[in-house]
């Protein structure tokens, strides 16, 4: 009985893998297939000589300019425009303005490098990463980050706010109470770390930061926790 149900099983997993197509990595051909010309960061590096638009730019291109009556074709019709353009690119067909087609040059085809079926999943692949609201998200974020005083920028790039709260105390007494200390007393335990110092927290070893931070940086976090 054991037997039969393996036999069965093999037989449907066959049967599944003959009936559907083969599966691609639509991100690891991207990155193999297309990076030597685009650039493929979000938001992307451009360079003086670039080869090509970055794909960010290419993808938001193309969704804007493509016209559908139905949003959901939005997608299958971006994939079957890269699936023609990537191995039949023309000038007539890029949605690339006058200017940039003739700075980068037309887009050699790539016919022979990359196949149709692996177009379409790099096209899903792009359709899905490259979002212009994750995208605006992601700038708001880094502008909201950049906003923030010098201090509280180092306290989250260096960790510090895993362990102490800005007002609530963590694993650590919230650098609102710190601040009742002497600038003197909180940059030395910064550089110079501390433990047992503070009732409740004895278990916790506050880490000496003298290697991992410069002088500057000490003196812009003592500022910012004395400020709170
Ligand atoms: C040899 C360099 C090169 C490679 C490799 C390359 N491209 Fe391009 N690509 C370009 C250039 C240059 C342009 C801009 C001119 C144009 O639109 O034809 C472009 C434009 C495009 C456009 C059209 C953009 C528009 O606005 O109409 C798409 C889509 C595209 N590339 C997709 C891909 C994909 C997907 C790959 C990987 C399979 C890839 N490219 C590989 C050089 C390249
Ligand atoms: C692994 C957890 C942890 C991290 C990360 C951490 N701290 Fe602490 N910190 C503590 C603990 C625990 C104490 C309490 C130490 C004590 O009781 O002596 C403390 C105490 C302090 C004090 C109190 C000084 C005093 O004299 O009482 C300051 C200031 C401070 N930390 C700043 C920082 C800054 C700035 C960072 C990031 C650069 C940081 N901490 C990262 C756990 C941490």
């Amino acid at each position: 009985m054991k037997n039969f149900f393996f036999i069965v099983a093999i037989v449907l997993g066959l049967n599944a893998c003959s009936k559907s197509e083969k599966h691609y990595d639509g991100e690891a051909l991207l990155k193999n297939r297309c990076a030597t010309c685009h650039n493929l960061d979000m938001p992307p590096k451009t360079y003086e000589d670039e080869k090509a638009p970055p794909m960010m730019a290419v993808a938001f291109h193309v969704k804007d300019f493509m016209k559908v009556e139905n949003p959901g074709d939005k997608r299958p019709k971006f994939i079957a425009f890269f699936q023609d353009y990537v191995l039949h690119p023309s000038a007539e067909k890029s949605f690339c303005d006058k200017e940039s087609l003739e700075s980068y040059g037309v887009m050699p085809s790539q016919e022979g490098k990359v196949t149709e079926a692996e177009v379409g999943a790099i096209a899903g692949y792009v359709y899905d990463f490259y979002d212009q609201e994750k995208f605006m998200r992601q700038m708001q974020q880094k502008a909201a980050f950049e906003a923030l005083p010098p201090g509280e920028q180092l306290a989250i790039k260096n960790g510090c706010l895993t362990c102490h709260g800005k007002t609530k105390a963590k694993a650590a007494p919230s650098f609102r109470e710190i601040a009742q200390k002497s600038v003197a007393e909180i940059s030395e335990t910064i550089k110079n770390g501390s433990r047992g110092r503070w009732k409740g927290f004895e278990r916790m070893t506050m880490p000496a930061y003298t290697r991992r931070l410069k002088e500057k940086e000490i003196q812009s976090l003592t500022q910012w926790i004395k400020s709170l």
